[in-house]
């Protein structure tokens, strides 16, 4: 077990946020947990502000969370749920600063809007390492770093993948008719994959007829699919800002009678989309229900936990961190995609690789072996 080393003298605060600590780490999954008395100082402590719990992601990123974070590997993570919603997070900030721990990880709803809780945050010396989405603020000082996907990329290389799809078919690029399913509005995963389709159908021709929000959920996906189908009857691409809004999606062109595959100018429609956390999405992309995934990986625990390390140890960190992720597709045909000259493979995908990947996701990807890997 890691004990902290070097600790300064207990902050009084502690030992209100040690009864806190005790009800969070029985919720935590952490195997064996020997809590120690209340007022002991050994663990790091870190309070984690969490988006919510409106995606499977969601729910692989909290438990990645708390498989790195837990007192088996020397800390104590105090996870609060923000139910989506900002003012949650500044006001779980606060009560960490409060409470006095070590660090302070957000994974921030959206984007804008933090450099006051963050200037708290730094004037009380506490570290901010910020997850998987982006804040925006001109001071960077404000966090200490960076860590999470390249939400544009993802976007760019899923729509490489559908220009290659249609060049390969032989579609004209104005017989593709698209509408975006947004994510919610403000997030860096909604921007960059927002921002990553308006640029790929601009460059490419596309008919974008419109963008709706789905909030990155399958009830909404589910619900604005009728809306899409009456108000653009001629859509035959579903681009959907991530899986969940995906399942919805297709349960609901199943119940308006619609055919969901490759024939886009037959009259099929095709549905893409990110994340493939989920086994059902992969068995959904292996059955061609889902054309292609942008991988979006959230398996941030044990990075979050090195960066951690290294500032314990007094290393430097990067600012930024770019998570390397993958493009899947089991449509025959297209290997690789070209970005501004860069090379991506596509990855297929069949039962064997499904159950490697699950076990990615099922024991939180703590072991050497597959935090290498993600
Ligand atoms: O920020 C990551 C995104 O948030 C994931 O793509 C989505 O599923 C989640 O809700």
């Amino acid at each position: 077990m890691r004990k902290k080393n070097n600790r300064p003298a207990i902050k009084p605060a502690k030992y209100l946020m040690y009864g806190l600590m005790a009800a969070s780490l029985l919720l935590s999954g952490c195997a064996n947990s020997d809590a120690e008395s209340p007022g002991s100082d050994d663990y790091v402590v870190v309070g984690f502000s969490q988006v919510g719990a409106e995606s499977d992601w969601r729910a692989a990123n909290t438990e990645s969370m708390k498989t790195a974070l837990c007192e088996e590997t020397g800390y104590k993570l105090i996870i609060e749920d923000a139910q989506q919603k900002q003012s949650n997070q500044i006001t779980a900030v606060r009560s960490f600063i409060q409470q006095g721990v070590d660090y302070i990880v957000i994974a921030p709803v959206t984007e804008v809007g933090w450099e006051t809780v963050l200037a708290e945050a730094k004037d009380a010396g506490i570290p901010v390492i910020i997850v998987d989405r982006m804040v925006s603020v001109n001071d960077y000082s404000l966090f200490k770093c960076w860590v999470g996907s390249d939400f544009k990329l993802e976007a760019l290389k899923v729509c490489e993948w559908l220009n290659s799809f249609a060049k390969t078919n032989h579609i004209d690029s104005r017989d593709i008719h698209i509408v975006n399913i947004q994510g919610t509005l403000g997030a860096s995963a909604q921007i960059g994959r927002t921002e990553g389709l308006r640029e790929s159908a601009t460059k490419n021709g596309w008919d974008l007829l419109g963008e709706v929000q789905g909030e990155f959920t399958k009830a909404k996906g589910y619900e604005v699919t009728f809306e899409i189908l009456d108000k653009y009857p001629n859509v035959n691409v579903i681009y959907c800002e991530n899986d969940n809004e995906a399942f919805g999606v297709l349960e609901a062109l199943e119940a308006s009678g619609k055919t969901v595959g490759s024939d886009i100018t037959g009259g099929e429609i095709m549905v893409l989309s990110f994340d493939g956390v989920k086994s059902d999405a992969m068995n959904l992309l292996m059955d061609g229900k889902i054309a292609c995934i942008g991988e979006c990986n959230p398996l941030h625990g044990p990075r979050v936990r090195a960066i951690i390390d290294s500032l314990e140890n007094n290393q430097p960190v990067d600012k930024l961190t770019y998570v390397d992720e993958e493009v899947f597709s089991t449509f025959e045909g297209i290997s690789n995609i070209d970005l501004n000259g860069k090379k991506y493979s596509i990855s297929s995908m069949d039962d064997e690789k499904l159950l490697e990947r699950q076990k990615l996701f099922s024991i939180g990807a703590y072991t050497n072996e597959t935090s290498d890997a993600y």
